[in-house]
Formats: structure tokens, C-alpha cells, sequence
């Protein structure tokens, strides 16, 4: 094979920026028979290449250092969001260079966009870094000739590790939170991780590359871990659960059903068992075959790894993810699933107001399966009382749920989290 040198310009020098620099130095240039040069760094704050050693003539801050250097026939970005991220990349896929990014937030938003271009242009797109957890497992299945029909995982370590930390400490959500920003788990703004759009950007992610269509993030039902309280985690562990913040697509031929949330998932199997900030993917063909991988989702060196596979591949003209064209995809309208539900609501302590809530729970054909009623009772005062359904239709838990909340013996709104079956 032909011997290849790539000529790099890396966008970013933060967390994984440093962490290609650093792959890039370890490995001497020389990876195989194939030379990786970095030749120029474009960074906004001049003062974090301090402790990188490279060479100040490197750096600089203007993008049309490495966008107009005809020598430059890669493009690492690693700046993160949306703009100016996305002006770099799709003005290097024009002018013919390839493109290698990280950035999950964009390709959610404008992956569509940025494959066609890269089509266009006879580019390399490498979006490995992109989902790190699982590039692995889609690498193997894109090229395969059977169609996914499952895909789930447990995507964002933050969420997970706030989980299991709230299970095995038995503290409260809010203590966990600032312990995992002081540990760097959490960022000071942990919006994004456990509002749940961190997990819902790699899920549109996964399911473009499985898919051939990027949905719309508006279009996905998204909800984070914000409601869940030590209790949910006690009574669910009590009930045989564990609860899981996680990304479920189901595909039935080009209907797709696709949703990101909190689950109870049975102790003791597949994404249960991830513990911290671990991440977890299952896929299942439409053969029945099941693979499941398990990887840190996040990371300097993990991220910096997946964007080096990138390169390799570049380097050996291996053909990276393609998106194909596609019929486009139907989505499931989310009052239309059908799963079990875990139901908590704080009730006035006094005969008949269960007898009224399974009523009204009766009235909208849902059954329960099972009533947990704990906590000290107190003569006129609240108490949790927590149902298991059976499986319903999520529309009618939803018209249920507001006419429970509308009772007056009923204090703030029933919190819902949906059961899954057991995961592979
Ligand atoms: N960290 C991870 O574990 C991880 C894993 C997988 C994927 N990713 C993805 O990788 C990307 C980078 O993440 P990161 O954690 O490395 O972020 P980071 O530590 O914040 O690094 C980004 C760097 O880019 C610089 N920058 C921002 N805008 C710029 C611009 N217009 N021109 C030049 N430099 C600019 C930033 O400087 P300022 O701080 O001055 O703005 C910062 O030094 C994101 O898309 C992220 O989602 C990260």
C-alpha cells in the first residue's frame, strides 16, 4: 500500500485537542507506514498550549490559518458547538480537505448537511470521537447487510454516575451533584448532561449512522434525571429495579421509535449492572442477533483515540461512516408507545384516596401490578405511595396522571418513570 503522509491542522487545543497532541507526539509521527504531521493549531486562548510541548510558531487564533493553507489536507475540530465549528468544517470539506470531529452537539443538529457535503467534495467525514462509547460496534454495522432493529445505551456518565452514587451512598441528588463537580464529573453547568440533551445529541448520533437519517432534536422526546429523588432510587431497588438515564431507538422497516429518558431497568442484566460514570450500547439486528459493548463515554485519551482511528483510516483509504440515501424516517408519536410505568405521587393519608386514583388509572385501561406504600404516617399528613403498572399506552398514563394530579389529596404532580424489560 502506498506509503501516505497527512498534513494535519487541528482546531481546538482543551481536553481532547491536547489529548491528539499528546497521541501525536507519543507515537513519533509514525503510525504503520503512514506519517501524521500536525502543522498548525488554531486555539482562542493562546495560554492552554502552556504545558503542551509544542512550538508557539504552531498556534495561532485565525481560523484561515489552517482554512487557506493549501499544504493542509485534514481538519481536526475540537472547539466544540455549533458556530463557528460549523463554518470550519464545511468550509474545509470545500476546499477539499477532509474533516475529523467530536463535536456530537453539531452533527445532531447539521449532520445531514455536513455528509452530503462531504460526499460532494470526495471527503473523509470521521465522527468516531463523536460517540465514543460505541464507534466500535456501529464501525462493524454499518457495512453490515442487516438492518438494526434495537439500539440503547446508557450515553452520558454524568447522569449514571449521579445514579449509582445516589444508590451506593444513599445521598441526596443534589450533594452528589457538587461532590461530581468537584471531581470534574459534572461541568458547572450540568444542564446539558442532566437535562438529558448530551444523551439525545449521540442518540441522533447512532441512529443517523444506523438510520441514514438525522432526526430533528425537537422532533425526539427528551427528559433528564432532574425529578428523581433518593426515594425512586430506594423504591426501586426494593421493587427489583435499578434506574438508568437511557437512549432507546426501535426500528419496524422505516418507522422508528425514539426516545430519551429515565427507566427502571431489572437489576442485575446488561446496561443495569453499568456503575459510575461507565457508558453502555446494545444493539440488536433484525436477525435477532445481539451485541452490546461497554466503554467510558467520555475522556481526554478515549476521545483523542477515536479521532487518531480517524486518521489511520484517512491515511489507508479506508472508507469511513457513509451515510446512504434513504427513504425518510416516520417517527413514533411518543403517546403512542406502550410500556409499564413506575408511578409516585405524594397523597393525603386518608381511606378512599387510593380506592379513587386506581380508579381513575381504571378508567383509562391501566391496571396496576403492584402498591408500595411507605413512610412514617402522620394523622393528616402525606405519604408516597408508588403504583407499578402494567403495560399501557403512554397517552392514556399521561390524561391519567393529570387527573390524579388535579385531586386535592394529591400534593405536586405524579412523577412517571417507564419500565423496560429486561435489556440484552
Ligand atoms: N471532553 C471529552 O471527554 C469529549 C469526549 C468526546 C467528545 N467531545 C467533544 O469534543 C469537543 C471538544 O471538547 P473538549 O472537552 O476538548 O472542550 P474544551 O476543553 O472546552 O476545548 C475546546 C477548546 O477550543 C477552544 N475554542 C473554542 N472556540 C474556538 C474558536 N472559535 N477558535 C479557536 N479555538 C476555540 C476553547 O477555547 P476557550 O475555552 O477560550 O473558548 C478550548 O480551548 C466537543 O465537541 C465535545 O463535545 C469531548
Amino acid at each position: 500500500m502506498e506509503k501516505k503522509t497527512l498534513k494535519i491542522g487541528l482546531f481546538g487545543l482543551g481536553t481532547v485537542g491536547s489529548g491528539i497532541v499528546e497521541l501525536l507526539m507519543k507515537k513519533g509521527k509514525r503510525i504503520g507506514d503512514n506519517r501524521f504531521v500536525l502543522r498548525k493549531i488554531v486555539e482562542n486562548d493562546l495560554s492552554r498550549k502552556k504545558g503542551a510541548s509544542i512550538s508557539w510558531k504552531l498556534v495561532r487564533s485565525d481560523p484561515d490559518w489552517i482554512l487557506n493553507d493549501p499544504e493542509i489536507d485534514t481538519v481536526i475540530e475540537v472547539i466544540g458547538g455549533i458556530h463557528p465549528a460549523q463554518e470550519i468544517i464545511m468550509q474545509s470539506l470545500k476546499m477539499g480537505k477532509n474533516v475529523v470531529t467530536a463535536n456530537k452537539a453539531l452533527l445532531a443538529r447539521a449532520g445531514s448537511e455536513i455528509f452530503q457535503k462531504s460526499v460532494e467534495n470526495g471527503c473523509y467525514l470521521g465522527i468516531r470521537a463523536s460517540h465514543i462509547a460505541s464507534y466500535r460496534l456501529i464501525d462493524s454495522l454499518v457495512s453490515s447487510p442487516s438492518q438494526i432493529s434495537t439500539l440503547q445505551g446508557v450515553l452520558n456518565g454524568t447522569c449514571n454516575y449521579l445514579l449509582t452514587e445516589m444508590e451506593r451512598k444513599e445521598e441526596f441528588f443534589s450533594v452528589i451533584l457538587k461532590r461530581a463537580q468537584a471531581i470534574g464529573y459534572a461541568e458547572s453547568d450540568p444542564s446539558d448532561d442532566i437535562d438529558g440533551y448530551d444523551t439525545a445529541h449521540k442518540l441522533i448520533v447512532l441512529l443517523g449512522l444506523v438510520s441514514g437519517t438525522f432526526l430533528p432534536l425537537k422532533s425526539l422526546y427528551v427528559e433528564g434525571i432532574r425529578r428523581i429523588t433518593l426515594q425512586d432510587v430506594k423504591f426501586a431497588r426494593e421493587l427489583g429495579y435499578r434506574i438508568k438515564h437511557l437512549a432507546i431507538a426501535r426500528m419496524a422497516g422505516r418507522v422508528v421509535e425514539a426516545r430519551v429518558h429515565p427507566v427502571l431497568l431489572p437489576q442485575g442484566r446488561g446496561l443495569a449492572r453499568l456503575e459510575g460514570v461507565e457508558n453502555g450500547v446494545e444493539l440488536r439486528d433484525e436477525m435477532g442477533l445481539d451485541i452490546s459493548m461497554q466503554a467510558p463515554g467520555a475522556g481526554k485519551y478515549p476521545a483523542a483515540t477515536a479521532i487518531l482511528e480517524d486518521l489511520i483510516c484517512i491515511a489507508e483509504d479506508r472508507k469511513l461512516l457513509f451515510l446512504s440515501e434513504k427513504e425518510p424516517l416516520t417517527l413514533k408519536k411518543m403517546e403512542d408507545i406502550e410500556t409499564k410505568y413506575y408511578l409516585r405521587l405524594n397523597a393525603f393519608d386518608q381511606a378512599g384516596v387510593l380506592s379513587k386514583i386506581s380508579g381513575i388509572l381504571g378508567s383509562h385501561n391501566i391496571s396496576i401490578q403492584a402498591v408500595l406504600q411507605k413512610g412514617e404516617r402522620k394523622e393528616g399528613g402525606y405519604v408516597p405511595i408508588i403504583l407499578l403498572t402494567h403495560k399501557a399506552r403512554e397517552g392514556n398514563v399521561q390524561v391519567a396522571l393529570s387527573e390524579i394530579g388535579m385531586l386535592s389529596a394529591v400534593q405536586e404532580s405524579p412523577l412517571l418513570i417507564r419500565v423496560e424489560k429486561e435489556t440484552f
